[in-house]
């Protein structure tokens, strides 16, 4: 086994592990009230590329893939291949993997680094007919169970058992089934992806209902067709999966993040004169661009970019976050940030995570007037957020302080900012070419 792992992003923060050392406290420090312009690209999808790299371990075969972000989330996924037995090689936006002999165990020392590792059940058991993978902890965002995963995996004919922390799986055979993946907060995402990647090997057709309909779901439907499996379905809430013996190995440029260009969007509207986002696709973010509309912003939506030019006047809106293709979830802390500063009564009910609103007690400290009844804020606008130090508390909480920093009147810290660089490859990079100006320095 060779490992030819590059050194992790420059900018991304390890988790305190010896190898890495601990992590680097950073904070980053915004000065508000600076309009941004200019062009901004956003880089590959975080959440198809996890999938999608797990996916290899369904061959032996060389895979390479494209467009793979920077980010120490997509670093940790490398770093669990590698200790499956995979080899891997990156170069800039390039991974190429050869998960020719494997092991079917992942310890918690990696899992516990990234909620996402669960992603590597579904391929090891198509593939193995057997894993033992440490089961996700606690998420901020909330109560995520993977119920739904092991209700599929049954329904293929693995046993289930959970000991000592960690999921185990074990099937003679898999055979195809019918299995619906509906759970109380709809369909699930990464559920969908492990179901699916398990069912590609099985004998026989898997029918799955329920299915979430996201473009990174279709984006590794796509990845594994091109490995030579037989899927129909992907994108609806109906996947048929008809069993093949073997995959070989395949090519894929992963599709643009739609949610980091979600939130350059909000940014341009809460802080722009005239931003465009380019490389992205539209259509991914319909659900987005038709609030931000409602919302009063202009946009001007091309084949493959976004065009805001922002009035400075927003109207206020009723938001509800749903699965695909509704309102993403991940940009609803990002949308509290522009509705911050709306003239008029806004209110914002998470349907998929509803306790995720810790960016809410942040975004007060700056002056926000929102007040949280169950899983809906009601957020009443104000004039003008003033800067103070605030604490980020999770990937999509950072960003919505990133955006509040840049309206607030006066000098912003954000402190534990490494949630972000899980998410957003050098977006403080990004934000200063566009006219920001926020700094990264040490806490
Ligand atoms: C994916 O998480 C994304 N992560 C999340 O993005 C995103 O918020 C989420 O989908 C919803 O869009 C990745 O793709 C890596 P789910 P996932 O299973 O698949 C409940 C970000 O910021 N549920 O679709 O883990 C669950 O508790 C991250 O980039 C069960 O009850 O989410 C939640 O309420 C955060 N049982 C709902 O379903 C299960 O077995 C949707 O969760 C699975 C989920």
């Amino acid at each position: 086994m060779t490992v030819t792992l590059a050194q992790p992003p420059a900018r991304s923060p390890a988790v305190a592990t010896s190898e890495w050392g601990p992590e680097p406290m950073e904070k980053f420090v915004i000065e508000g009230g600076v309009p941004l312009s200019g062009t901004v690209v956003p880089a590959g999808n975080k959440n198809a590329a996890l999938p999608l790299l797990a996916a290899t371990l369904l061959t032996r075969e060389p895979c390479v893939i494209h467009h793979v972000p920077d980010l120490s989330d997509i670093h940790y996924m490398l770093q669990i291949l590698s200790h499956l037995g995979a080899q891997v090689e990156r170069a800039s936006g390039t991974v190429q993997i050869k998960a020719e002999n494997i092991k079917t165990t992942a310890p918690y020392e990696l899992v516990r680094k990234m909620r996402a590792s669960v992603c590597i059940l579904g391929p090891l058991l198509g593939r193995e007919k057997e894993a033992t993978v440490s089961l996700p902890g606690g998420c901020v965002i909330g109560d995520r169970p993977i119920d739904l995963h092991l209700r599929g995996f049954e329904a293929l004919g693995a046993a289930v058992r959970i000991h000592a922390g960690d999921v185990k799986l074990f099937a003679s055979r898999l055979v195809g089934n019918r299995v619906n993946l509906s759970g109380k907060f709809g369909s699930t995402v990464l559920g969908t992806d492990n179901v699916l990647m398990a069912a590609v090997l099985a004998e026989g057709t898997t029918v799955i209902d329920g299915a979430a309909e996201e473009p990174e779901v279709v984006d590794l439907a796509n990845f594994l067709i091109k490995m030579g499996a037989k899927i129909e379905g992907a994108g609806t809430h109906r996947i048929v999966v008809e069993g093949v013996a073997e995959l070989h190995g395949a090519e894929h440029s992963v599709i643009p993040d739609r949610i980091e260009a979600g939130t350059f969007l909000a940014a341009a509207a809460l802080a722009g004169d005239d931003v465009q986002i380019t490389r992205l696709d539209p259509s991914h973010l319909v659900a987005v661009t038709d609030a931000l509309n409602s919302a009063g912003h202009h946009l001007e939506i091309g084949e493959s970019s976004i065009r805001v030019k922002s009035n400075g006047a927003g109207r206020p809106i009723e938001i509800r976050t749903e699965p695909y293709p509704g309102f993403p979830t991940d940009m609803q802390a990002q949308m509290c940030a522009l509705l911050a500063t709306t003239d008029g009564l806004s209110t914002v009910t998470e349907n998929v995570f509803p306790q995720r609103f810790m960016h809410i007690s942040e975004m007060k400290r700056m002056g926000a007037q929102a007040h949280l009844e169950g899983a809906t804020v009601i957020i009443r606008g104000v004039d003008q957020l003033s800067a103070a130090p605030v604490m980020a508390s999770d990937l999509r909480a950072s960003a919505a302080l990133v955006l509040a920093g840049l309206l607030a009147e006066g000098v912003t810290e954000i402190s534990r900012f490494y949630h972000i660089d899980r998410g957003y490859e050098s977006i403080d990079d990004k934000l200063n070419n566009l006219g920001a100006q926020i700094e990264r320095t040490k806490a």
